[in-house]
């Protein structure tokens, strides 16, 4: 499998046996990881990180691995940087492909990263858009197969906000994969129509079943995992708030929820997430709406069923094998 000079915009973009190399290749990097064995592999070459949303895991998954890759890395935060500012995207990418051997652009709409590809001779990696987060998905993926032994034929239920970035990608990814993905929530929410047809078709070829439900009872019977993401994702108005606790607050994860769906299902979520009132903008919600908790209660996120550290920890080990992919030599 030869991925060098490849891009990462959307795994729609890739074929599942790429996918799955990836997640291969990170678990083989992990366990490097946990021995103690040097992985340097990337000496002497530098990447910029572009970040025009704030980021905890993916901005230090990227750092870390750089630096076990032997790499230097540039963080471009979202206000210093003259991106779209007083410089196009395309003259930026330009400056930058000339200095850095791989980009990684986080930010909003899936056209500039997709812009930045098209300028870039060096690969771009996307971060988050407001449509995709496809190293999200690698690390998803990976901690499914460490918890199930296997990927195909999982019914992974996303509950929430499923056509946004978090939603639509796990959607591909289990198309792409042969898995099975319900999206459980009130239908204004579900993935866009073109995006579910080109899932359909992709997982006619795969095996994949994708289906969707109104009913949190129904459509969470006997899965194997149950997903959400926050109701309000970054960049959006905070003027949608009250109308998202209404339309989505049927959609929480719960014990019930996952009592129903059974013994063996997982509950996983990219982070962060408001389970408690230890955040801000978890203050600020019970200030005005009451609410303690939203997209899932903190008995469930504090759960053994809960496996969202073990995810959080793969974003580092499934980005450094995207960057050592569409680097090395
Ligand atoms: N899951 C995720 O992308 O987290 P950050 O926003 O902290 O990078
Ligand atoms: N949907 C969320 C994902 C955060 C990792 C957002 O875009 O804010």
């Amino acid at each position: 499998m030869n991925l060098k000079g490849r891009h990462l915009l959307k795994l729609l973009d890739h074929t599942p046996e790429e996918i799955l190399y990836l997640v291969d290749l990170a678990a083989e990097l992990k366990d490097k990881k946990k021995k103690g064995i040097l992985h340097d592999e990337l000496k002497g070459k530098n990447i910029a990180l572009i970040f025009e949303k704030t980021s905890t895991r993916t901005r230090c998954s990227f750092e870390v691995a750089a630096s076990d890759l032997g790499m230097g890395s540039t963080y471009l935060n979202p206000t210093d940087s003259q991106i779209g500012k007083k410089e196009s995207i395309a003259d930026t990418t330009r400056v930058l492909a000339s200095m850095y051997d791989g980009i990684e652009y986080r930010g909003f709409e899936q056209e500039i990263v997709e812009t930045i590809a098209k300028y870039s001779k060096v690969p771009v990696w996307n971060g988050l858009t407001n449509e995709f987060h496809p190293t999200q998905m690698l690390a998803d993926v990976l901690t499914i197969r460490e918890h199930f032994g296997h990927i195909k034929g999982i019914h992974l239920v996303y509950m929430g906000d499923a056509r946004y970035n978090t939603g639509n990608s796990l959607m591909v990814v289990c198309a792409k994969l042969g898995m099975h993905f319900t999206a459980v929530s009130n239908k204004k929410y579900f993935p866009s129509q073109d995006l579910i047809d080109q899932c359909q078709a992709i997982a006619k070829e795969t095996g994949a079943i994708i289906d969707f439900s109104e009913d949190p009872i129904e459509g969470t019977k006997g899965a194997d995992v149950i997903y959400t993401d926050i109701w309000v994702s970054m960049g959006e108005p905070d003027s949608v708030w009250e109308e998202r606790i209404k339309e989505l607050s049927p959609y929480r994860v719960t014990s019930d929820i996952m009592k129903n769906a059974g013994d063996q299902c997982v509950f996983m979520h990219c982070l962060p997430s408001f389970h408690d009132l230890n955040t801000g903008i978890g203050k600020q919600i019970h200030e005005k709406y009451g609410l303690t908790e939203m997209e899932v209660t903190d008995e469930v996120f504090e759960s053994s069923q809960s496996i969202v550290f073990d995810e959080a920890e793969n974003r580092m080990h499934t980005i450094k094998a995207v960057m050592l992919a569409t680097l090395k030599d």
